[in-house]
């Protein structure tokens, strides 16, 4: 096995203002399934074609955001080696405790210095639902809404993002895969890659700490982010930009507000990372098309709404 330590995002736990209408969000519009409903009121959700229990958590609260998101690892010694490593660089971690989540192992929750909680693990239970594996079809049953995939990585905003990129390379094996900069010259946005994906966490400098910008799930391809945009005009969803693609990542792309604010993005593409590759990067001057690679300038309102 090739890819080692941190194996991909596993899940993300979003605070919601309305129960109901978030559940028909992320099933109706995203395409999630509901796995459990849970006595303090969190709704925990999969898409189609994950083999772990879930991948999104929903949290009943009176402020919108993310509560924290986590990375599925290949195993407890690299969780030990993590927390020493931690330790050593005077970073704040705690373990939160197997069954937290239903069907989780403990979890490494490692307090970042963007202000974000980024937890590790080891054990998750698989879904029993999940994708066939002996003579397998394309899928069990037939996805709704726009059909995603996985859930795939968030995009965070938060203070001090060089020190929790110095923490996500060399404790966690992250590796920047491309950056743009702000108009010194200093990385404004850092796309990082534990995998072979153009990205598995993005980290936008910014005064606030622990802010969240979006979480986002893998489509098929152009044809799938066309379903969405239809669904969305059908329904309604308030879209941010797009359907549209990023020059960084080239991934083709809709943002969305779910009914609390938090942004979703759906999207497909984007290139292959390999770690020996040299690094992409953007001149401040070129953040038009590095974020809207179309329209070639920002919108009014990707860069400052966040939750
Ligand atoms: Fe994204």
């Amino acid at each position: 096995m090739a890819l080692r330590g941190v194996l991909r995002p596993g899940f993300v736990q979003l605070r919601v203002l309305d129960m109901d209408k978030a559940l028909w969000h992320y099933q109706a519009i995203i395409g999630l399934q509901i796995v459990s409903t849970e006595p303090d009121g969190r709704v925990y959700l999969r898409a189609f074609d994950e083999f772990d229990r879930h991948s999104v958590v929903l949290r009943p609260a009176e402020e919108a955001g993310m509560d924290c998101t986590g990375f599925k690892c290949d195993g407890e010694p690299f969780l030990l080696e993590a927390e020493s490593a931690l330790a050593k660089r005077g970073i704040h971690t705690e373990w939160v405790a197997a069954g937290e989540q239903p069907g989780m192992g403990r979890r490494l929750r490692v307090h970042m210095p963007t202000g974000h909680l980024l937890d590790f693990y080891a054990e998750a239970e698989l879904s029993d639902r999940a994708p066939l594996t002996r003579n397998p079809h394309v899928f069990r049953e037939p996805p709704s809404g726009a059909a995603a995939i996985r859930f795939d990585h968030c995009l965070l905003y938060g203070t001090n993002v060089a020190a929790a990129q110095a923490i996500l390379h060399e404790v966690f094996g992250f590796e920047l895969a491309e950056h743009l900069e702000d108009p010194t010259g200093s990385p404004l946005a850092v796309f990082l890659s534990a995998s072979n994906k153009a990205h598995d966490i993005a980290l936008v400098e910014h005064p606030e700490p622990g802010k969240f910008h979006h979480a986002s799930f893998l489509v098929e391809d152009w044809a799938a982010i066309g379903h969405a945009a239809d669904l969305m005009a059908v329904y309604n969803v308030p879209v941010d930009i797009g359907p549209t693609r990023h020059g960084i990542t080239r991934g083709k792309t809709i943002y969305f507000w779910d009914p609390s604010g938090n942004r979703n993005e759906v999207f497909a593409g984007g290139y292959t990372f390999y770690p020996d590759h040299p690094k992409r990067s953007w001149e401040f001057e070129h953040a038009g098309p590095a974020v809207f690679y179309y329209e070639k300038k920002l919108n009014d309102t990707f860069l400052p709404v966040v939750t």
